[in-house]
């Protein structure tokens, strides 16, 4: 099961702010959408409940909300309470690609087990209160690069970065 963190940062870490993102980045929403296609979603509970209405968790494959909640109802997602319950859930419906989306709780848990991160930057700095963590430059390989200007629909510049974590 290939385990890949997917977020969009800007210049200085920044991934939300008041719960939302601090941007609005339809390149960046369109290429979201492209990566979470064929995968099962891992989220954090209070990113899956900001993301309600967004259409990322409505027609998708598989969707694993994670809460320390016992009581907790995502109608159409499963429940994962440990981030090995996650896993194991993903094991068992036959998983190729296990997308983390988030936020930063679930990033800084699962940035060590993951095998491939794919960052958008956002060319800017915000006013944020959660953040991504460090990505080591010992432990990731930037793969690849792909830059985009700012356009009449995207207010910043934006890149998006593949890493793959090296081999041990
Ligand atoms: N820029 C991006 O790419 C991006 C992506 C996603 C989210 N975001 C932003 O990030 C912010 C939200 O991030 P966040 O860090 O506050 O929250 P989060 O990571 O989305 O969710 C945290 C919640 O997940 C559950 N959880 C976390 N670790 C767990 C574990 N090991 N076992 C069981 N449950 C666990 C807990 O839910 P319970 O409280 O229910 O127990 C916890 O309160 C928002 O501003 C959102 O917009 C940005």
């Amino acid at each position: 099961m290939h385990k890949v963190i997917i977020a969009a940062k800007s210049d200085n870490h920044v991934l939300g702010y008041q719960g939302q993102l601090p941007w609005h980045m339809p390149g960046d929403l369109v290429f979201f959408q492209q990566q979470i296609k064929e995968g099962t979603l891992l989220s954090g509970r209070t990113s899956y409940e900001s993301a309600q209405g967004l259409d990322i968790f409505t027609n998708r494959g598989e969707v694993i909300v994670l809460t320390r909640r016992t009581d907790y109802l995502a109608p159409g997602a499963s429940i994962a309470h440990t981030v090995e319950e996650a896993l194991s859930l993903a094991e068992k419906m036959n998983t190729q690609r296990f997308c983390i989306l988030g936020g930063a709780e679930v990033y800084a848990q699962t940035i060590d087990l993951a095998d491939e991160l794919i960052i958008t930057e956002i060319h800017g700095q915000f006013e944020g209160d959660t953040f991504f963590p460090a990505i080591d430059p010992q432990i990731w390989q930037e793969q690849r690069r792909e830059d985009h200007p700012a356009d009449a629909e995207n207010p910043y510049a934006y890149s998006f970065v593949w890493y793959q974590k090296r081999e041990p």
